[in-house]
């Protein structure tokens, strides 16, 4: 197979992740987001935000007081599991993320987030504060302004890929490394 192929896998990775933003039925909207915790290796399911082919930059939102940003913050190291259980796809990319919190990136994203997801950010104790009961902790009244400050992007320079689709007609797996300049590509063995 030719580099040709892995052009157009490269392409069809970044237009993918870009059109699952939009699209509530892609599996790629949802996918696995990994750092480092305080205590080790930790995972989590996200809501991809953006992709961007370019800038080769993949973002989520979340809580500043989660407890995933104590241990993003000693290693900015991330990685993303994409899986399309239609097309057997995996994609695993991996790269080290910046928060924006309360900046103007973070207040160009609040003011795009819908009324709904702004009360995800309205629990009066940190998510992950254990509880007496069953709580949802979302405060529903009008004013979700200073609300803003628990709001935070993971932003993510992707700087690796690993693309994996089985098929019964073979395997197929490339690698693509980001070398600061451009994409290196290549197969490998799946
Ligand atoms: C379908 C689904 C989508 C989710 N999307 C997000 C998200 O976009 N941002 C987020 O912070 N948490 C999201 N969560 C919750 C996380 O999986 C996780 O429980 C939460 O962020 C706390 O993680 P942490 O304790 O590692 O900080 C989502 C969970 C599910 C099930």
């Amino acid at each position: 197979m030719s580099n040709q192929d892995l052009n157009t896998i490269l392409d069809n990775i970044w237009q993918h992740l870009s059109q699952s933003t939009d699209d509530l039925n892609h599996p790629w909207r949802l996918p696995s987001l990994s750092t480092q915790g305080l205590n080790g290796p930790t995972v989590r399911t996200m809501v991809l935000r953006s992709a961007d082919p370019q800038k080769r930059i993949l973002t989520a939102h979340t809580d500043v007081r989660s407890t995933k940003i104590p241990g993003f913050r000693n290693d900015p190291r991330t990685a993303w599991l994409f899986f399309n259980p239609k097309t057997k796809e995996q994609v695993r990319a991996n790269g080290r993320g910046i928060i924006h919190h309360n900046n103007k990136p973070a207040q160009i994203a609040w003011n795009e987030t819908s009324l709904e997801n702004k009360y995800n950010y309205a629990t009066q104790l940190p998510p992950g504060s254990k509880n007496d009961k069953p709580t949802t902790d979302q405060i529903h009244e009008n004013s979700l302004a200073n609300k803003y400050l628990n709001f935070a992007i993971i932003q993510c320079d992707i700087t690796e890929i690993d693309w994996l689709q089985l098929s019964s007609n073979g395997h197929r797996r490339a690698l693509f490394n980001w070398n600061g300049n451009t994409w290196h590509k290549s197969w490998a063995t799946p």
